[in-house]
């Protein structure tokens, strides 16, 4: 019998899409057969750089057109890493051609859109994984494995951020400056579905926003969600798209024994753990080292190869890709009525 395969085809040629194309190109059992872009030029200049160090270059098939890449002989696989006003689109096309698809992040921007996808992926008979990559950051993964263990007990309070400046980005105008695509949806799902993979899905938010820094944009480039969780967990998410800093999702997780304080940039974490004799806290944490590797796609491609492989659950499906930016529109509504939000996690189709 002949082993089964993942025959590649990424639409997008953009940094991050180079990033998902050497993910397949790290898996045993997948070929990057083919890749689009509507930039021709893009497409030349991005596997030129994919393939400077490689001593076999990648000679993926290209198109410019997606629904001729959905037509490439033997392609039964698509990674979606266009604009997020596009993937309602290509996802649809794509499950409809009978691809296993693992789509970027945020599923969608708008509920319409998140629900037609849920719709698409529960019809078809191939896998559909929203690609939530800081799940796959080599520091969160050992974060919630220790939190899993037990280890600083009962969390009690959790608070992730988002702080990216977007504003040489947003200079040039282009799809991230859509009203539709607020910070907090396109890059702040990252550090709502880092606590939602940790600690559940929130039961309601609140929260404010401010607005000084990306003077392009009608919408808050700053944003605090206060937030209840599951088994009386309390937190808080802070989204920042014009801080002057370095990106960070600095993330903090409050247990009945520890504490620890990470973030997705750093060569270490830091533990705090309580003296079970004296029942005081270490005054100088522990320092964990992990691998830096905040844009993981190749852990991530893994995980979503593995999965269409074993014929078993993908780790984030089309209902928690959308849960998190359910979230993610709470808060949105929050900062705009002055009063908490439930978020809607019905998903029904
Ligand atoms: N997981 C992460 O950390 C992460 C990081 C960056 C971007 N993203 C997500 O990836 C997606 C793309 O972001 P980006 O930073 O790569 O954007 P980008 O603007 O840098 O690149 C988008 C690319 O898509 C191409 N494109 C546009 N319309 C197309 C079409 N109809 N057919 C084929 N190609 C088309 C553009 O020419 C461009 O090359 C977004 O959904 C974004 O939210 C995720």
């Amino acid at each position: 019998m002949e082993k089964k395969k993942l025959v590649v085809g990424v639409i997008s040629c953009s940094s991050m899409a180079r990033k998902h194309m050497q993910g397949v190109l790290a898996y045993p059992d997948a070929e990057l057969a083919a890749v689009c872009d509507i930039d021709e030029a893009k497409i030349e200049e991005t596997l030129t750089k994919l393939n400077e160090d490689r001593e076999v270059p990648a000679d993926p098939t290209r198109y410019t057109d997606y629904k001729e890449l959905l037509k490439h002989p033997g392609l039964n696989t698509v990674i979606i890493v266009t604009p997020d006003q596009l993937h309602r689109e290509m996802a649809e096309a794509a499950l409809a051609a009978g691809m296993h698809v693992l789509c970027e992040k945020p599923l969608a921007l708008t509920r319409e859109d998140m629900l037609a996808i849920v719709k698409a992926a529960k019809n078809a008979k191939t896998k559909f994984m929203v690609g939530q990559i800081a799940r796959y950051t080599p520091s969160f993964l050992k974060v919630k494995e220790i939190i899993d263990s037990g280890e600083i007990g009962e969390l009690y309070f959790v608070e992730s951020e988002y702080a990216h400046d977007y504003l040489h980005i947003m200079s040039q105008g282009g799809w991230r400056s859509d009203p539709i695509r607020n910070g907090v949806v396109g890059g702040g799902c990252h550090a709502v579905d880092l606590l939602r993979w940790i600690v559940g899905d929130p039961t309601e938010v609140m929260a404010y926003g401010t607005h000084k820094l990306l003077p392009m944009v009608d919408y808050d480039d700053a944003t605090i969600a206060i937030m209840r969780f599951p088994n009386n967990v309390i937190g808080k998410v802070f989204v920042s798209t014009g801080c002057k800093r370095n990106y960070t999702m600095r993330s903090v997780f409050y247990g009945t024994k520890g504490t620890i304080i990470c973030d997705n940039k750093s060569e270490f974490f830091q533990l705090f753990l309580m003296d079970e004799n004296d029942h005081k806290a270490e005054t100088v944490p522990q320092e964990i080292p992990v691998e830096v590797a905040n844009h993981n796609a190749v852990g991530e491609f893994q995980h979503f190869a593995d999965a269409v492989l074993s014929d078993t659950d993908v780790p984030t499906d089309a209902v928690a890709g959308a849960k998190t930016i359910a979230v993610c529109m709470a808060i949105v509504e929050s900062t705009k009525t002055h009063a908490p939000v439930k978020p809607n996690y019905d998903f029904t189709v």
